[in-house]
């Protein structure tokens, strides 16, 4: 049986980006494959930056832990679990910062992107590191599959390099992953902007789709999508970002092929129409389990700890095998 992780950062409401990048993947891919999905706070601290208010981490922890089971992650069959309840992460984190150069972590265009939206002000050591972080995540599970987003791509090829370099090094020690994206949907842009991607650090919330949106503005929010002036519905990321956004939300809740839409379509009012009510098709049913799991935060609690304990077992297990491989003293 494949094993599958992926993680996402609490840093604020889930996203329809997320969704369809992401989490819709996790959800389908659970019963074929040993799935693993770690809420990864401490990466999210390269966004807090120690200011703000204390405690707000802990609870978009838990908030995020019960979008993923919302969503359909079942706890009986995908292990769910806290990034800073392991510690095995941060601990392999060294090592892998240890195996990667300065040069690759110069190269990644996440860090190049956030630093420079930064310049001036506080750049933690932490944001350039974060791929070896990452790294460490993947490779204490021996993950197969890495299910995510476009975005997410350069930080599972870095993964990937360093895991063969690190068994060069010492021998056969990690699995080497590979990173799955899904036909549609790897790449949802803002609504309002579709140069970029939808986002949480966008300056509005006018072009993202939170999946705790209710009906009525989701349809706004859709009604109002940036689009173009030609009035042709044909899919061109480069020529009509919008449109082809849409087109590209739309096969992602619904399954159809990108060409048969474009030819079903002859104005941007129903494609518009029928994307927000595909979208809420999808994420509808989500906002209630959502409520029913938050209702109950000592069950939410207990599904996190079940899920700890066993991604416990397996981050241990491998961080024996690393140690022992790079040749450190056994534990006296
Ligand atoms: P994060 O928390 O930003 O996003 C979680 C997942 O959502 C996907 N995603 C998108 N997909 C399509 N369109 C979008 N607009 C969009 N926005 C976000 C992301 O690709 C991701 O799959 N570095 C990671 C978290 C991480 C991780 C890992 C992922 C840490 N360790 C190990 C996989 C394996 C991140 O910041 O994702």
């Amino acid at each position: 049986m494949s094993r599958v992780l992926s993680c996402i950062q609490p840093t604020g409401p889930v996203h329809l980006g997320n969704h369809l990048g992401a989490l819709i993947n996790w959800v389908a891919g659970q019963q074929d494959g040993d799935a693993y999905h770690g809420i990864v706070d401490l990466h999210a601290l390269t966004a807090h930056e120690g200011e703000g208010s204390p405690g707000l981490l802990g609870s978009q922890t838990l908030e995020l832990a019960a979008m993923l089971f919302a969503v359909g992650l079942d706890p009986d069959v995908a292990t769910v679990f806290v990034q800073s309840h392991i510690h095995e992460h941060s601990e392999l984190s060294w090592i892998m910062e240890c195996t990667v150069s300065y040069g690759e972590l110069s190269r990644m265009t996440q860090f190049k992107d956030k630093s420079a939206k930064r310049e001036g002000e506080f750049i933690s050591a932490g944001l350039f590191t974060y791929p070896a972080l990452m790294a460490a995540d993947i490779l204490l599970y021996d993950a197969d599959e890495v299910p995510v987003g476009d975005d997410q791509r350069q930080h599972v090829e870095i993964t990937r390099d360093v895991a063969i370099r690190f068994n060069h090094r010492f021998g056969e020690t990690f699995t080497v992953p590979k990173a799955v994206h899904p036909k549609a949907g790897a790449r949802v842009m803002d609504l309002q902007d579709p140069t970029s991607k939808m986002s949480k650090s966008a300056s509005t919330d006018a072009g993202i789709i939170f999946m705790l949106d209710d009906d009525a503005v989701i349809e706004k929010k859709f009604k109002r999508a940036v689009t173009d002036n030609d009035g042709e519905v044909r899919y061109d990321r480069q020529a009509k970002p919008g449109v082809s956004n849409l087109l590209d939300i739309l096969s992602a809740c619904t399954g159809t092929p990108i060409g048969s839409l474009e030819s079903s379509y002859s104005q941007y009012g129903p494609l518009k129409k029928d994307a927000a009510e595909a979208v809420i098709s999808v994420i509808g049913p989500v906002r209630a389990r959502y409520g029913d799991l938050m209702a109950d935060r000592g069950e939410l609690t207990r599904l996190v700890r079940i899920g700890n304990e066993r991604a416990r077992t397996v981050a241990a297990s491998t961080l024996a095998r690393v140690h022992s491989a790079v040749g450190l003293l056994p534990r006296v």
